[in-house]
């Protein structure tokens, strides 16, 4: 049997999809070890999520750090320390350095609750619903040295409707997020994942002539 991925995430706020990795793990359906749980804000509701589990749950305040570098180095000395092999970005809101992820190359993964390349940045669900855009949906990408951009691993889409809310598509699409990124890590976990020229090789995928998501579904 292989060792597990060791996983290390990063959180700033509730945690929900942090409850979805520590679920499948506890379910076997990601072969990963969670090694340690880090917020950057001592009240994220994420941290008991890990305690209640037994998980190590760690903060380190931004505030306390005179630099973005040393708040840094305190962040990969940690991981470090808890032996990490893939660092999980699950609502974490601080923008990364080049610094930070030149040390993890291909090992940081992220969630963005949008199609990427539409639609980076905050409130992505607020855009999809102020654009009008009929799918909108969750992407689990590595992180690169650009914001929300990073070569994409995982896909899932969700139907807007024209009363939706920020809100009410957040809702549908971060039950997507639970689903995806699990998964999306558990390829990492068994190797299936190759990156080549900015795009994610998906190592035996199952394909599909005839998967669709039309939306509206009838007109
Ligand atoms: C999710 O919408 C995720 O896509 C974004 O931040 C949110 C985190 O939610 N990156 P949670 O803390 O996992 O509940």
């Amino acid at each position: 049997m292989p060792s597990p991925l060791s996983l290390g995430v990063l959180i700033s706020g509730s945690g929900t999809n942090l409850q979805a990795i520590i679920d499948a793990i506890e379910r076997d359906e990601l072969t990963a070890a969670l090694r340690v749980v880090i917020s950057n804000r001592p009240d994220a509701y994420g941290l008991m999520r890990a305690r209640h589990h037994g998980l190590p749950a760690v903060v380190i305040p931004h505030k306390d750090f005179s630099s973005r570098q040393a708040f840094e180095a305190k962040l990969i000395k940690t991981l470090h320390d808890y032996q990490v092999e893939l660092v999980v970005l699950a609502g974490f809101m601080r923008l990364l350095s080049p610094f930070f992820i030149r040390t993890f190359p291909q090992r940081i993964v992220n969630i963005h609750p949008a199609l990427l390349p539409a639609f980076p940045g905050i409130h992505a669900q607020r855009q999809a619903v102020e654009r009008g855009v009929r799918i909108a949906g969750a992407t689990v990408h590595f992180v690169d040295e650009e914001t929300d951009h990073g070569p994409i691993i995982m896909q899932a889409a969700v139907p807007v409707y024209p009363d939706d809310t920020e809100e009410s598509l957040g809702a549908r699409i971060l039950t997507q997020e639970h689903r995806i990124y699990p998964q999306a890590i558990q390829l990492f976990a068994e190797g299936r994942l190759e990156v080549r020229g900015g795009r994610v090789i998906v190592h035996n995928e199952i394909r599909s002539q005839t998967a669709t998501l039309r939306s509206p579904e009838s007109v």
